[in-house]
C-alpha cells in the first residue's frame, strides 16, 4: 500500500498520471479539483462562492478543502491514496500529515512533477475532457481518435474548463509560486520528495512515476 502526493502547477500532468495509477494499481484518485468541480454544481451558497474562486483561478479555503478530503479519505478503499492538486497551503500539509496518522497511515512519497511555464500554457489552453468519464485529451497531444467522441466511454459530452484561459492561468501559476511551491522544502525536510521531469512524453513520465513508487519503502 502506498500513499502519494502529486505536486505540480497547473497542467503538470498530475490528473492524467492519477488516472493511469488508478487503471494500472488499483489506487484510489484524491483530487480536491474534481471534489470541488462536483461541489460548484450543489446550488448551495458554498458552491457559488467555490466557482467564483475557481472561475478567477484562486485557491478555495483550507477549511473547505480540507473537510472534502476527510470525507473522501473515510469512505475510500484501494491500493493507497493519490493525493492529486492537495495539499496546496502549508496548513493542508500539516492537516493531510495529522489525518494520516489518525487513520495509522502513513505518506510513502510526495513526487514534484518539475513543467515549465511555456509547456503549462500550452497544455491548459488545449486541454478538453469527457464530462461522462473524465477522460483527458488534447487538441494537438492526445486527440480523440473520433472527432467530437471519448475513445474511453463513447460520449459526445467533451468539455472545456472554465478557468482553462490565459488569464485564470496567470492567476493560478502565481498561487502555485506563492503558496504551493513551499511545499517542495517542507517534503524535502521530511525526506519524501521525488522529483521527476513532467515534460517528457507521457509514458516515460508513467515510468519515472513507477520508479519512485517501486523504490519509496512501503508503509
Ligand atoms: P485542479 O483541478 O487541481 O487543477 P490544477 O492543479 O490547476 O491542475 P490541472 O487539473 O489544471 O492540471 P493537471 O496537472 O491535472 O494536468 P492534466 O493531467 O489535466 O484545481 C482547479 C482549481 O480548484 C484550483 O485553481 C483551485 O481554485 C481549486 N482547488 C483545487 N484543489 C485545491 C486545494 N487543495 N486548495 C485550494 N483550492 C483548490 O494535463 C493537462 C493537459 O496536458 C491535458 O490536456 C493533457 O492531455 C496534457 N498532458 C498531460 N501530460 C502530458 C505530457 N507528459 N506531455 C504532453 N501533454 C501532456
Amino acid at each position: 500500500m502506498k500513499n502519494i502526493i502529486l505536486l505540480g502547477p497547473p497542467g503538470a500532468g498530475k490528473g492524467t498520471q492519477a488516472r493511469k495509477l488508478v487503471e494500472e494499481r488499483g489506487m484510489v484518485q484524491l483530487s480536491t479539483g474534481d471534489m470541488l468541480r462536483e461541489a460548484r454544481t450543489s446550488g448551495t451558497e458554498m458552491g457559488r462562492k467555490v466557482a467564483e474562486v475557481m472561475d478567477r483561478g484562486g485557491l478555495v479555503t483550507d477549511e473547505i478543502v480540507i473537510g472534502l478530503i476527510e470525507e473522501k479519505m473515510n469512505g475510500a478503499r484501494g491500493a493507497g491514496f493519490i493525493f492529486d492538486g492537495f495539499p496546496r497551503t502549508l496548513p493542508q500539509a500539516d492537516a493531510l500529515g495529522a489525518m494520516l496518522k489518525r487513520s495509522g497511515r502513513e505518506l510513502d512519497a510526495v513526487i514534484e512533477m518539475r513543467v515549465d511555464d511555456d509547456a503549462l500554457v500550452r497544455r491548459i489552453t488545449g486541454r478538453f475532457t469527457c464530462g461522462n468519464c473524465g477522460e483527458v485529451y488534447h487538441d494537438e497531444t492526445r486527440q480523440t481518435a473520433k472527432a467530437g467522441v471519448c475513445d474511453v466511454c463513447g460520449s459526445t459530452d467533451l468539455r472545456r474548463r472554465a478557468d482553462d484561459n490565459a488569464e485564470s492561468l496567470k492567476v493560478r501559476l502565481m498561487e502555485y509560486y506563492k503558496k504551493t511551491s513551499p511545499l517542495i522544502g517542507y517534503y524535502y525536510a521530511l525526506g519524501d520528495l521525488f522529483t521527476i521531469d513532467g515534460l517528457a512524453e507521457v509514458g516515460e513520465v508513467a515510468n519515472s512515476l513507477a520508479d519512485v513508487l517501486d523504490q519509496a519503502p512501503v508503509s
